[in-house]
């Protein structure tokens, strides 16, 4: 196993009386596309502060790229590249000006600064765009420029907090696609923020969902919406009686049965299983053309953790 890119263990952030981060324990491994999904004001951007260093934890540990942050955090930004909630692009340069700029902060050589921006440029289609002053592109393209930006130095791992926010669906979709496309040829580990769970689902391999500074849940965002689902069967076919109903119902295994446009909806109870379910309505004389284990969307599946997190609170 490769060690994670990213670990923290009992990382924990207060502000005053606010407990920003709270018990944060988690680990990213290297080369993947990490979620952190959660409301506002959950310490989403206060995590990424504290994994670059830019603020001290009030407890807990912080490994990034192999080192510790408290010796390790000025090895942690030269290797790590972040988009935050402002871009820092300046206006009034050009693109190529701009990435001139930040290339030459990052004392990039001159040669390879060139070559570097023109390759980045072209991967996202804006080389023939250069020239324009960046006030003037569309807030898509400069959102683009912004996560180019962040690339210029080669760094192995990226922080992008938000990046698609304020982006209509069609600009958001394409940043997707080139972030996509980038994180492959550029072979990244990504930690990246967001509150829209389509997009984890188009990006990440693993998300955590965080809550009021603590993580509620963790995994593949099939695994999280399997997680969060109702616990239902959805079987199509015909002879769903009135008796075949009640018999269901009598069941130990199953909390409650309801034929819904024709489709018999089983909800099962714990523990309850869906082969006994199905020989039980076959055997009622029921013909089956499909058992669906319901699966809620991602978002639905959200809403349903952070709604369980917030009556648990109390
Ligand atoms: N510098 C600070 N001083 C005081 N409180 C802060 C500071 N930074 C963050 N907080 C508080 O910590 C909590 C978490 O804030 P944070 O910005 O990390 O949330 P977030 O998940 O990034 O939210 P959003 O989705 O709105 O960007 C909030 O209650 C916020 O008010
Ligand atoms: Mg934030």
């Amino acid at each position: 196993m490769p060690s994670p890119a990213i670990r923290t263990d009992g990382l924990t952030r207060d502000f005053a009386s606010i407990r920003a981060v709270d018990g944060l324990t988690l680990e990213v491994a290297e080369g993947t596309v990490f979620g952190f999904l959660g409301p506002n004001g959950s310490g989403k951007t206060t995590t990424i502060r504290l994994l670059l260093g830019l603020l001290a934890p009030t407890s807990g540990d912080i490994e990034v790229l192999g080192h510790d942050i408290r010796t390790g955090a000025p090895a942690i930004r030269a290797a790590s590249g972040a988009l935050m909630e402002h871009s820092g692009l300046y206006e009034r340069l050009s693109a190529w000006e701009n990435l001139e700029f930040f290339a030459r902060v990052w004392r990039i050589p001159k040669g390879e600064r060139e070559a570097r921006i023109k390759e980045l440029l072209e991967s996202i289609g804006l080389w023939d765009r250069r020239g324009e002053l960046v006030g003037t592109w569309s807030r898509g393209m400069k959102q683009k420029l912004a996560v180019l930006r962040t690339l210029l130095h080669r760094p192995r791992l990226v922080f992008l907090d938000e990046p698609t926010a304020g982006l209509d669906p069609i600009a958001a979709a394409a940043l997707r696609e080139d972030l996509l496309r980038l994180v492959a040829e550029e072979g990244l580990t990504v930690f990246l923020t967001t509150h829209n769970l389509a997009e984890a689902e188009r990006l990440c391999s693993q998300v955590g969902v965080v809550r009021r500074g603590r993580l509620i849940a963790h995994g593949h965002p099939d695994e999280i919406r399997v997680a969060a689902a109702g616990n239902r069967l959805e079987i199509a076919g015909r002879g769903f009686t009135p008796s075949l109903l009640d018999g269901l119902r009598s069941r130990q295994d199953v909390a409650g049965a309801v034929v819904v446009n024709g489709r018999l909806c089983v909800e099962l109870a714990t523990g309850g299983t869906t082969p006994p379910v199905v020989a039980f309505v076959v055997g009622a004389g029921a013909d089956i053309e499909e058992v669906r284990r319901a699966a809620d969307s991602l978002e639905d599946a959200f809403l349903n953790i952070v709604g369980e997190a917030e009556r648990d609170a109390g």
